[in-house]
């Protein structure tokens, strides 16, 4: 099986940390956010992904050459010259996803973060024989979506809404479909949106089926969305696989900590933080609901809440970090620094206090 993954757009709502590199490598929970997605996409037997992308294809693919052996997996660009939407991608790349086999292929957002039950959506798909199949999850902010209003007992699609402005419904696409090569005799070489262009008409037709997403699912393109996803993702693994979870007396609640990062003496860490690789925790220091990038030094009684922390940063001893404050890559809070909300473009030094939520350039 094939699949390709939308990797599109700037990133701009996740910036500082896709100054330094695009958005899907960004790290979530230790791993390149897009490698969560190739590693389940592996599992249930896709072979070959196609990554749809409009901007910096060196950088991406040198980085996933790695991983194309170390997980036995083709990954490919598929470069547009001008931004296709969400749809126009597919067209571009249509001689890579169909061969002889007539097989569907997945197509995935690429910020989206859950279990991906993909091997239930296989089995889904073939049983409602219709010609594309979409998961979808409820939340409580539907309109910032794609809203989905189905049949419950067969999941038959009625109506698909992209970012209605009245209510319709709060079950919403989770960015995660399964389609028959058919669909992409529907979408045109030109920049389209699958959401406002495709889905509508296959929906209308009666041929478009959803189903509801077992587990947790996040959007987390955003820094409130990623802290919000690192705990659903850490809530998930606990119950699924525990033991890659921190655990003693420095520690509560979940905590992911990188085996070769240090942690010092009388810290307390936890729930929902993610240490990198390489990074330094110095003694006292009290870390909750962040994640910390590799190469990360955190110093002597440092607080840090609610924030991410680029890679290469370090965080002076005594300073409070909290609020959704995100460093860049390669910043340098001084010592008693606060930090409230503080968005800091990569290599800065910080020297006074940020007392409310702005932009440091
Ligand atoms: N290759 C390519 N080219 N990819 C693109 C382009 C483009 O021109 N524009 C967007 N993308 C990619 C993005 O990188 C992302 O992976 C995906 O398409 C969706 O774009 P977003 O910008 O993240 O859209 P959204 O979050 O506002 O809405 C989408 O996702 C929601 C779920 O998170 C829609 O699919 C909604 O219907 C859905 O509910
Ligand atoms: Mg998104």
């Amino acid at each position: 099986m094939k699949a390709l993954i939308l990797v599109g757009g700037f990133g701009t709502r996740l910036r500082p940390l896709t100054l330094s590199v695009p958005k899907p490598l960004v790290e979530f929970a230790n791993k390149p956010m897009i490698l969560h997605q190739i590693e389940a996409l592996k599992a249930v037997g896709v072979t070959e992904v196609v990554l749809a992308i409009n901007y910096q294809p060196e950088v991406m693919l040198n980085f996933l050459k790695e991983f194309e052996t170390k997980l036995g997996i083709t990954i490919t660009c598929s470069q547009e010259t001008e931004p296709l939407g969400t749809a126009g991608p597919l067209a571009l790349a249509r001689d890579k996803l169909i061969d002889e086999s007539g097989e569907p292929f997945f197509v995935l957002n690429s910020d989206v973060i859950s279990e991906y039950p993909f091997k239930e959506m296989i089995e889904f798909h073939k049983a409602h024989g219709g010609e594309a199949s979409i998961m979808v999850t409820k939340v409580d902010e539907p309109s910032k979506y794609g809203v989905v209003v189905m049949e419950e007992s067969t999941g038959q699609v009625d109506k698909f809404v992209e970012k209605p402005k009245l209510f319709v419904g709060n079950k919403i696409n989770a960015g995660i479909y399964l389609l028959n090569p058919s669909v992409l005799d529907r979408i045109e070489l030109r920049p389209t949106s699958i959401e406002k262009e495709v889905f509508p008409k296959i929906a209308a037709e009666k041929k478009l089926y959803a189903m509801v997403l077992p587990g947790f699912w996040m959007d987390i393109g955003q820094p409130r969305d990623y802290i919000t996803g690192l705990r659903l993702y850490l809530d998930s693994l606990r119950k699924k696989a525990s033991t890659k979870l921190a655990a003693g007396s420095h520690f509560v609640g979940n905590v992911l900590v990188h085996e070769t990062a240090k942690i010092g003496e009388g810290c307390l860490i936890g729930p929902d933080v993610a240490i990198g690789p390489g990074c330094i925790v110095e003694s006292g220091v009290r870390l909750s609901r962040c994640t910390v990038m590799r190469g990360v030094r955190i110093k002597k009684h440092a607080c840090i809440s609610s924030s991410i922390i680029g890679w290469h940063s370090t965080i002076g001893q005594w300073a409070r970090v909290e609020n959704m404050t995100i460093l860049g890559e390669d910043v340098h809070v001084c010592d008693e620094i606060y930090s409230n909300g503080g968005v800091v473009l990569p290599h800065k030094e910080i020297k006074s206090s940020i007392l409310k939520p702005e932009i440091v350039m």
